[in-house]
Parts: structure tokens; C-alpha cells; sequence
């Protein structure tokens, strides 16, 4: 626990920032099962929206255990620190005016809701979008044979098989990526961001 530390504000407000690099930041959050397409789709917007010019930057889930949470696991204490860390990142991504977007598995809903909390307390746009499709069809796409492995037993906690996803209950956005495209799941996203003003 830190002591004897205080805030210091810089002399460049937020609405200054915002002004002078013609952005508005925000944080995109993907939530779904592995496989669902959170990666993919996140992707695929990042390089949409840098085409047209609008800074963003992705926050990836499997990534981001590579440096800053090589430290963590795949128990719910884990995971709760693992979102609490990328939440506090994204932040400062978007305070920074960039479009952030995240792609976490991040399965429990109390988790996402302090996620939000921190963006809505700090007056950053937060858009949930829940990336979804059947177990069966993530079971059968399988890209990193992580399911096989789950069900015999070979990686404990597994999210769907041992450990339990919390889908969300009203996200802003919910793409089901077994009957749509990720052309036409960009498109989705992008529509919405255009639609409230946050990009043109
Ligand atoms: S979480 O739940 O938000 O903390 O997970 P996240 O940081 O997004 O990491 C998910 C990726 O880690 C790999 N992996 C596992 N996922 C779920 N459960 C277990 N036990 C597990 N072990 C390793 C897996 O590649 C996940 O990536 P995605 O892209 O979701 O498939």
C-alpha cells in the first residue's frame, strides 16, 4: 500500500488535450469466451480505425500476460487483478484521447462493472461489447486446441469448461460472431461510435 503520496495535476486540462489533437478518447471493452472472435474483431477495427486516421491502440488479453501480468493466473483472484490492472491502463489510453480497446476474457460481471465504474467516475465514454457464439461452435474452432485440453483435464479453470463465464447483461454492443462477418462486426462498431459522436 502506497503512503505520503499526493496527486499531481498537470498544467494541460483533458478538454485542452482533446482540443489540441482533435480526439476524443474512449475505451472499446470486448468480453467473451476464447474463440469467440475478441481478438480477431478487435483487430480488425484497430487497423479500420488507424486507416482512417483515428488514433487507437489495442490492449489484448493473452499480450498483456506476456509483461504486465506475466505475474498472474487464471484463479478468480487472478483474474480480478488482471482486469483491475487493464482497466486502470485503459483509463489512461483513453484520458491520452486514444480509441483503447480491450480484449479480455474477463468473465466475471462485478469485475467489467468496476471496470466501467473507474471509466464512468473519471468521465471516459465505456462501451462493453459482448463477443459471443456458442460453446459448441468455440469447441469446433478450438484455434489454440485450449478446449481439447480443458476437457481432458490438462489446463485447470478453463472459461466455459471449468471456470464460469458471466455474460453480460446490457452491453452497449452484442456481436455474435458465428452469424456475422468481422467486416460486418467492424461496421457494427463503427456505426455506433459514429452514431454518438465519438468518431466521424
Ligand atoms: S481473463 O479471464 O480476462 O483474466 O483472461 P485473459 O487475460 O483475457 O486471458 C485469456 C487467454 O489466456 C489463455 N488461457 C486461458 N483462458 C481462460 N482460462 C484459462 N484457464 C486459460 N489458460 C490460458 C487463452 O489463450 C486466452 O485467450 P483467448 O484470446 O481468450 O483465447
Amino acid at each position: 500500500m502506497s503512503t505520503n503520496i499526493t496527486w499531481h495535476e498537470g498544467t494541460i486540462s483533458r478538454a485542452e488535450r482533446q482540443k489540441l489533437l482533435g480526439q476524443k478518447g474512449l475505451t472499446l471493452w470486448f468480453t467473451g469466451l476464447s474463440a469467440s472472435g475478441k481478438s480477431t474483431l478487435a483487430s480488425a477495427l484497430e487497423q479500420h480505425l488507424l486507416h482512417h486516421r483515428v488514433a487507437s491502440y489495442r490492449l489484448d488479453g493473452d499480450n498483456i500476460r506476456f509483461g504486465l501480468n506475466k505475474n498472474l493466473g487464471f484463479s478468480p483472484q487472478d483474474r480480478f487483478e488482471n482486469i483491475r490492472r487493464i482497466a486502470e491502463v485503459a483509463k489512461l489510453f483513453a484520458d491520452a484521447t486514444f480509441i483503447t480497446l480491450v480484449s479480455f476474457i474477463s468473465p466475471y460481471r462485478e469485475d467489467r462493472d468496476a471496470a466501467r465504474k473507474l471509466h464512468e467516475e473519471n468521465g471516459i465514454p465505456f462501451v462493453e461489447i459482448f463477443v459471443d457464439a456458442p460453446l459448441e461452435i468455440l469447441e469446433q474452432r478450438d484455434p489454440k486446441g485450449l478446449y481439447k485440453k480443458a476437457k481432458a483435464g490438462e489446463i485447470k479453470e478453463f472459461t466455459g469448461i471449468s471456470a464460469p463465464y458471466e455474460a453480460p447483461t446490457s452491453p452497449e454492443l452484442h456481436i455474435r460472431t458465428d452469424n456475422l462477418s468481422i467486416e460486418d462486426g467492424v461496421k457494427l462498431i463503427v456505426d455506433y461510435l459514429v452514431e454518438r459522436g465519438h468518431c466521424s
